[in-house]
């Protein structure tokens, strides 16, 4: 039996742990959002994980609004980075077992092959940059901790390119959507499954991980699959990054390479159809 406490629990990721937690009624699991505490409030999350003493902290909290971060720098970084430093001395403090999680964009997708994890990093927006920010954070201040970078997260949960996607394909004849970035999608239930794993693995490895699933794809060929599995009636047309200019710059290329987390944890990647398959299906159920 483990206990486990999950931070932000009820963002994509958060309550898809959630979820799969009533599989594991063997573990002890304390799920805290905002409103139980913020982890901005250095004072809260020490007291916090000093009274609840778990084996694990799993830290899905974080500031996700990519292109508002332009602008919100000062929020963006007290929770993606500066909070992050707060959680992970908590833990080294405790001897808890500190899992981090970060993103792809840490990397700058100049490259034409998946980024490894000790390739060099180079934000190209804020978000990124806060988030690379609060990977030293971790590292610095609880040596020991898991940090799993993972990129282009949808969930039945949340708000996500998928669930957008559908919202749209129902209301409009036709989209434009970027062809020219390109990456690999991650159904947040997987990672969960993959956290779990590391979680009950009886040999702890620190360091930083990658996962996704499997599969390299565009934007516009996610969505292209999002309508075909949907069977919605819209039609799907590339466009390029020049067509659909956003706030922050985002990574052409951000395909992670996730070769050390299947050796490290015996993790298994899905294929990237089959879980979308699959997150189609429950969404169009519930
Ligand atoms: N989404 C992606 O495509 C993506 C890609 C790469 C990496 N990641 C990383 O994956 C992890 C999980 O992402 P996700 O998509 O599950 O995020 P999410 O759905 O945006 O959930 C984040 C959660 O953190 C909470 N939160 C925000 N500020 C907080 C604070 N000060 N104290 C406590 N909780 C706070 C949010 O609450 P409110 O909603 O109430 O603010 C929300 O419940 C994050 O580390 C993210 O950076 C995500």
């Amino acid at each position: 039996m483990k206990k486990i406490v999950v931070i932000g629990s009820k963002g994509q990721l958060g309550s898809e742990l959630q979820e799969l937690s009533v599989q594991h009624p063997h573990h002890q699991f304390f799920f805290l959002d905002k409103e139980e505490l913020d982890i901005t409030n250095e004072a809260a999350v020490s007291e916090t994980i000093a009274a609840l003493e778990p084996d694990f902290l799993v830290n899905c909290a974080a500031y996700t609004a990519v292109d508002k971060a332009e602008s919100d720098k000062d929020i963006c970084y007290a929770i993606n980075a500066d909070a992050v430093t707060f959680l992970a001395k908590a833990c080294a403090e405790n001897h808890i077992k500190f899992i981090h999680i970060s993103t792809d964009y840490v990397f700058d997708g100049f490259s034409d092959k998946g980024y490894k994890e000790d390739d060099v990093t180079n934000p190209q927006n804020v978000y990124g940059l806060s988030k690379l920010q609060g990977e030293v954070n971790a590292l610095k201040n609880n040596p020991d901790a898991v940090i799993i970078r993972t990129a282009w997260v949808y969930s039945v949960y949340g708000a996500n390119f998928v669930k957008t996607m559908l919202r749209l394909m129902q209301s409009k004849p036709e989209i434009g959507v970027v062809a020219d970035q390109m990456g690999s999608p991650t159904y947040a239930a997987d990672l969960a499954h993959a956290i779990l794993q590391i979680i009950e693995t009886t040999n702890w490895k620190p360091g930083v991980y990658h996962f996704t699933n499997e599969g390299v794809i565009s934007w516009f060929e996610f969505a292209q699959a999002v309508k075909d599995i949907s069977g919605a009636d819209c039609k799907v047309n590339p466009i390029t990054t020049e067509q659909y200019p956003t706030p922050a710059k985002r990574p052409k290329y951000s395909v992670l390479n996730k070769n050390k987390i299947q050796a490290a944890y015996a993790i298994r990647l899905q294929p990237w159809r089959e879980s979308l398959e699959k997150c189609i299906v429950k969404l169009t159920n519930r």
